[in-house]
């Protein structure tokens, strides 16, 4: 047994990152487009301005952190700053020629966002903006030309900037209807050509980062319990309305997941794998098992959260689970309750540790060679749903060598690895895989710190950190290593 044979190989994106374009042919500012860049050390930051007062200033945007934004002020574009959302590596005016460059590499399936805010512009209009409709109409159209099968996020950390303003974004109701509107929009619209559909990315970053998450301005965690409720019951109104009305379409979770291991054989530190693994877990538990678990009704209870619910709430999230679960996985984290020397490591959360036996790139993320194995089957025992890998990969700051080409290998070996550990989950263990989506497959903004030096292609992008560059397109050594890796369907890596 090996993948099967309809295996979705392909790359991701997400429109913030990617798109650029941001105020053409009607589009709405988005949370993402009051981003600055940053950098490894230095957080990016949001942008406000105090409508009555004219004062500026900007709150540091950090993983755990709780961003509020003062009082009075609402996240706004100021000049001189630098948002790299605006122009991304500009699929918006490249997407023909990028396109072109994924059916070379073999893709079968291209993984991108919809930008709300390109859709409704206010993400409470009354009509869509048309333009921004027939623009995705023509990435489909393209798509279709070469046999590639989108799967569409419908919010990929971005929140239309007027939700947040107006509703402290996903924190209010509104947004469930707000939301099943667009994706029925969508649903619609590209009827025929769009199959694959996914929610919420990273639903669970709205523990550590809840205005990418939900485009929460003002964060407590009463608020964030509420917007993860309320993005579980739009996730049900939304499978529900493409049951009903789209029987082809299939509408699956995202969670952004990495195996937790333990530093020490402690048993105190077994106990902080398990609760670091209830805290992503409970969004899966919910939005593809179908119900809330106890540990987090007593967490909820513990901490006085009370939810604004309706009874339906807790009929629709039992009867409209996502029909699949995809998740990211960069890698794995490791935690304990000691005191470690060398304390920084790890993917993207805070409180992690660096493991000794794995090598890390310069952003402190490690290559775990057992990690895609290990969560697939986490995923695949506890849920027993198609699973779908939708981001993996490795950030690098790639340069050309004398001969004018870029020779990654140690992408290619992070690659490897990888994909040889989700072989094994499918060949020995038999979990059910529909595909594979290497992360940012051409190269775009990196999402954590702004930066473009942060690349993780397989098709060089010329642009750098100050928004510099000619936009040209060159594919690495790692294009032509995937290329044939589709061809043999992964078979011979
Ligand atoms: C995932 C996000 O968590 O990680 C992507 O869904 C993001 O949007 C990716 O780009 C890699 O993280 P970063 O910070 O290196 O861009």
């Amino acid at each position: 047994m090996s993948f099967k044979k309809n295996f979705l190989w392909g790359g991701a994106t997400a429109a913030n990152q990617y798109e650029g374009a941001y105020l053409e042919d009607g589009k709405g500012l988005s949370t993402a487009d009051v981003m600055t860049n940053g950098s490894h050390t230095q957080p990016r930051r949001i942008t406000w301005k105090n409508p009555t007062t004219g004062e500026t200033g900007s709150v540091l945007f950090t993983f755990g952190g709780r961003t509020n934004i003062p009082v009075g002020a609402i996240p706004a574009v100021i000049e001189g700053e630098y948002y790299p959302s605006h122009e991304g590596t500009d699929f918006y005016h490249h997407y023909k020629e990028d396109i072109r460059l994924m059916s070379e590499m073999g893709f079968k399936t291209f993984r991108l966002s919809i930008n709300w805010a390109r859709i409704f512009p206010n993400g409470d209009d009354d009509q869509p903006n048309e333009k921004g409709l027939a623009f995705y109409d023509n990435v489909f159209t393209e798509c279709q030309r070469y046999g590639i099968e989108p799967l569409v996020t419908l919010s990929h950390y971005e929140t239309p900037l007027q939700l947040a303003i107006k509703y402290n974004g996903w924190a209010d109701r509104k947004l469930i209807d707000l939301f099943e509107k667009y994706a029925i929009t969508v649903f619609k619209r590209y009827r025929g050509k769009v199959k694959y559909y996914l929610t919420f990315n990273e639903i669970n970053v709205m523990d550590l980062m809840p205005y990418m998450g939900g485009g929460l301005l003002r964060v407590t965690p009463q608020l964030q319990a509420q917007a993860a409720h309320n993005q579980f019951v739009a996730s049900a109104k939304v499978v529900k309305a493409a049951h009903a009305m789209f029987k082809e379409i299939k509408v699956g979770q995202m969670l952004a997941y990495m195996p937790l291991y333990a530093y020490t054989a402690d048993p105190a530190d077994q106990v902080k794998v398990m609760e670091g693994s209830q805290n992503m877990l409970f969004y899966t538990d919910v939005q593809t098992g179908g119900r809330y678990p106890e540990y987090r009704l007593k967490k909820y209870e513990r901490e006085g959260i009370i939810l604004d619910d309706e009874p339906e709430d807790y009929e629709l999230i039992s009867n409209y689970s996502a029909d699949f679960l995809s998740f990211s996985c960069y890698g794995s984290n490791t935690v304990t309750t000691h005191e470690v020397d060398d304390a920084a490591g790890g993917n993207m959360t805070t409180g992690n540790v660096k493991n000794p036996y794995l090598k890390t790139n310069a952003w402190g993320w490690a290559t775990d060679p057992a990690c895609l194995r290990i969560a697939l089957n986490n995923l695949w025992d506890r849920y027993h749903k198609p699973l779908w890998i939708v981001e993996n990969g490795i950030g690098w700051e790639d340069k050309f060598s004398e001969d004018g080409k870029i020779h990654d290998d140690y992408r290619i070996e992070y690659l490897r690895e990888n994909i040889k550990s989700m072989y094994d989950a499918v060949t020995i263990d038999g979990v059910d895989l529909m595909g594979y989506t290497m992360w940012g497959c051409i190269d775009l903004v990196s999402a954590g710190t702004g930066e473009m030096r942060k690349r993780y292609g397989f098709v060089y992008v010329d642009r750098n950190d100050e928004g510099q560059g000619t936009l040209k397109r060159t594919p690495k050594d790692s294009f032509y290593w995937y290329q044939k890796v589709i061809a043999n369907n992964g078979e011979d890596l």
